[in-house]
């Protein structure tokens, strides 16, 4: 059994929302989850000081952690640096992988960079991305779960309210597919949701968080913090990902669970 806790659009600088930041310090205290994912958004707006910030709280939870770049984390405003530097405060204040992996003998856990964004902010992949997916995915660890974790969404799932899938999705999603994916984790719309993946050959699912501590929540979770505990088990019935959608409650100061999926893997 493997346990992660899910979080995405952090968002340092100021949206940022202290309280929910403290009950995710608690949550990760309670649960010990054998990883810490951030589906991207770490910054509001890709500075050095919200980069470190972003890092300091990520180290100081004391478990590892698996993050990944989201639109925010490139400059929007400082055009000479969004051209020629796009990821060099996150290079230097965050981290220097901008996609980084994660395995054990039980799950296998890779990152990709879909904030490649010039002037609007939705994502893509690359050519190169969808080539290297198989490769990325090399352990031979069988019965392991196999998830990708990218910021933009990858499909129209209901919740999303319409917003833009990343550019090549449909071939990112087979890819996953041919490579054995069982989960991609993402953010970007500051909505919860999970859903199967459409017209996909393989049972895959996506599994997205809304903004874990910030104020930018959008529609249905306008001034709401989310953020996913997901519990991956393999039995005599197969193996199975528990995604457990848990939201920030204001009352009790603590994150609180709202709705769970059971979703059976291939
Ligand atoms: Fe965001
Ligand atoms: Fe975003």
């Amino acid at each position: 059994m493997r346990r992660l806790l899910h979080l995405s659009d952090i968002h340092f600088g100021p949206p940022h929302y202290e309280p929910a930041a403290v009950g995710v310090e608690s949550l990760v205290r309670e649960l010990r989850p054998d990883l810490v994912v951030v589906s991207g958004d770490l910054t509001q707006r890709a500075r050095a000081r919200q980069f470190r910030q972003a890092r300091r709280f990520l180290e100081g939870l004391g478990l590892p952690f698996l993050a990944v770049p989201g639109n925010h984390d490139v400059p929007m405003y400082r055009v000479w640096e969004r051209l020629l530097d796009r990821y060099g405060a996150y290079r230097r204040h965050f981290s220097a992988d901008l996609e980084p992996a994660f395995a054990d003998d039980e799950m296998e856990v890779v990152g990709f960079n879909t904030a490649f964004n010039l002037t609007i902010d939705n994502g893509r992949f690359t050519g190169r991305q969808l080539a290297g997916v198989g490769e990325r995915f090399s352990s031979d660890l069988s019965g392991a779960v196999r998830i990708a974790v990218a910021h933009h969404p990858l499909a129209a799932l209901p919740e999303l309210m319409g917003w833009r899938t990343a550019r090549r999705s449909a071939e990112a999603l087979a890819v996953f597919a041919a490579a054995g994916v069982d989960l991609v984790l993402s953010g970007h719309v500051h909505v919860a949701a999970v859903g199967r993946a459409p017209d996909c050959p393989r049972r895959m699912w996506l599994v997205h968080s809304g903004t874990s501590t910030s104020r930018r929540g959008r529609g249905a979770e306008q001034g709401r913090n989310s953020c996913n505990r997901i519990t991956l088990e393999a039995g005599p019935e197969g193996r199975t990902a528990r995604v457990e959608q848990l939201v920030w409650s204001e009352d009790r100061g603590r994150f609180e669970v709202d709705t769970v999926h059971e979703c059976e893997l291939a």
